[in-house]
């Protein structure tokens, strides 16, 4: 399906979505989440996609937001639906099964950091700019926002940048965990493609597992959580995959991974 506000391409078994409204630094309308969702649901189903990389079109921003003209006119039922929307499109991108990268060379604020958020890996360039600005137009994140950084950044860092909705620089996001990686400006790409390929070069059902045990088995209580991870690494050894990756350990050859 063409897209209006998105471009999506394929570089081998990577997947790039890349928010293209430049002119409004990427900022996330209404179109623009409904596209990420169909996007991310047709990543989700394609089989010989293996990692998706995210992107915002432009030098300046991954995504500034939501897009704060559509916000100021908005009623509180209209309000709710976008939030459900939001939330629905990032939980989308969590649970994908198959990870995904956000590339955030510039601001990366509101609803921008709440996607990037939603991501499982994140790499920001030096002149990255993460934030939740949504205090100073009186309103709070809504998309997420509050929950995920209490969990990746804990309970002092979630008031701080929600209370205050003063952004951090690439290396106090870096510190806090908000960024796993940060890169010089030119090397943004070089980076960002080596994690890809990496994981576009692992085995897919243990990458999935993996974020399975984290992300939906870590907000169990902690017996269970214990549980539902041996239950992913048993379901591992249903694979080719593990056969092969052991195997190749003992034959001291890379692996060769299927898929299967
Ligand atoms: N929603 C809608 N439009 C946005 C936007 C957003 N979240 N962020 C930026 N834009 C638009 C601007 O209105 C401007 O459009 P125009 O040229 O038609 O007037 C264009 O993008 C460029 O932004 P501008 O503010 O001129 O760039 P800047 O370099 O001076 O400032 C920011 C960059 C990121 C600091 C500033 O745009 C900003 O604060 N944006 C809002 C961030 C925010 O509060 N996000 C949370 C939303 S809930």
């Amino acid at each position: 399906m063409a897209f209006r506000n998105l471009i999506s391409s394929d570089r081998g078994a990577v997947r790039s979505i890349t928010i293209n409204r430049p002119d409004k630094l990427n900022a996330l309308d209404r179109e623009t989440i409904n596209e990420l969702q169909i996007a991310f649901d047709q990543a989700r189903h394609d089989d010989s996609v293996r990692a998706v990389v995210l992107a915002g079109a432009g030098e300046k921003a991954f995504v500034a937001g939501a897009d704060i003209a559509e916000l100021s006119a908005i009623t509180p039922i209209q309000a709710q639906t976008f939030s459900r929307a939001g939330q629905r499109m990032m939980r989308t991108i969590e649970l994908l099964g198959k990870p995904v990268i956000a590339r955030i060379q510039g601001f990366a604020l509101g609803g921008g950091l709440e996607i990037a958020m939603s991501c499982h890996l994140r790499v920001g360039s030096e002149r990255a700019r993460l934030g939740l600005p949504e205090i100073s137009l009186g309103l709070l994140p809504g998309f997420g926002g509050t929950q995920r950084l209490l969990r990746l950044a804990g309970r002092p860092a979630a008031l701080e940048l929600c209370l205050l909705g003063q952004p951090v620089d690439a290396v106090r996001a870096h510190q806090l965990g908000l960024l796993n990686r940060v890169a010089a400006v030119d090397a943004l790409d070089d980076e960002v493609n080596a994690l890809a390929d990496q994981l576009a070069a692992s085995a897919p059902h243990a990458l999935a597992g993996i974020l399975d045990a984290i992300l939906v088995g870590g907000e169990c209580p902690f017996a269970e959580a214990m549980d539902f991870e041996s239950k992913a690494f048993a379901l591992t050894c249903t694979t080719e995959d593990m056969r092969e990756g052991t195997r190749a350990f003992l034959e001291r050859r890379k692996p060769a991974f299927t898929g299967k």
